[in-house]
């Protein structure tokens, strides 16, 4: 199977923890693309989703999914959205695709985090994938040089600009041993607006696509 193969695998899966008749969450990525596809067969069992991205609010909008702002609702029964990296902790990486800091917002009101991978993504220690920080444009050079006194090495996403207006820097060369603690740790610099670590809300269901199958791994 390909790598897009076991990622639709993984996403379809997450079809099963859609409750009947709720607003959910969607993440962003080529893995939730997915999964929205699959919902658009499912949608009139939904009330609709919040997402969170301009990117995901496209696809679903094409399908006539209904689309629901965040401020009109109190929780989520469910999360769903990929990572880049997961650890067994069900600490995650995320942003790759840039969205890091609606999905951090969405993800905090809802109730389940299921995290759809394909299993390259699972690894011992999270980091190697790098760790992307969204800061206000004025804080960049401020923001890089904290991070590398953290002992990354920050890179600019050049040509980026996140839905928020906001720039992304990539941190290359981490090994993360205590995800809580760094993902506390950027957030008290000042200029950063959100960072990658979903580890203090990370995931609560993994559903991890391997060749054999999607193994179903819950914490
Ligand atoms: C988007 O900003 C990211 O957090 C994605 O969820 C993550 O990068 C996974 O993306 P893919 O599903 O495209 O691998």
């Amino acid at each position: 199977m390909t790598q897009d193969e076991l990622k639709k695998a993984a996403a379809l899966a997450a079809l099963d923890y859609v409750p009947d008749g709720a607003v959910i969450g969607v993440g962003t990525g080529s893995t939730v693309n997915h999964f929205i596809d699959g919902l658009a067969g499912i949608k009139s069992r939904i009330a609709g989703a919040v997402s969170s991205s301009e990117a995901s609010s496209a696809r679903m909008r094409a399908y006539g999914i209904p689309l629901v702002e965040l401020t009109e609702v109190d929780s989520l029964p469910v999360y769903v959205d990929g990572a880049d990296e997961i650890d067994g902790g069900f600490a995650m990486i995320k942003g790759g695709g840039g969205a890091l800091t609606r999905e951090k917002i969405v993800a905090a009101v809802s109730e389940r985090f299921v995290c759809i991978c394909d299993a390259s993504k699972k690894v011992a220690t999270l980091g190697r994938f790098p760790l992307p920080v969204e800061v206000i444009p004025m804080a960049v050079r401020h923001v890089a040089r904290e991070l590398a006194a953290l002992g990354g090495t920050p890179k600019l996403r050049e040509g980026f600009v996140t839905d928020n207006g906001n720039l992304i820097l990539d941190v290359h060369g981490l090994a993360i041993d205590d995800p809580q603690a760094f993902e506390s740790a950027i957030n008290q610099i000042v200029g950063v607006v959100t960072n990658g670590l979903f580890a203090r809300r990370g995931a609560d269901v993994l559903l991890l696509a391997a060749p054999g199958g999607v193994q179903r791994h819950e914490r």
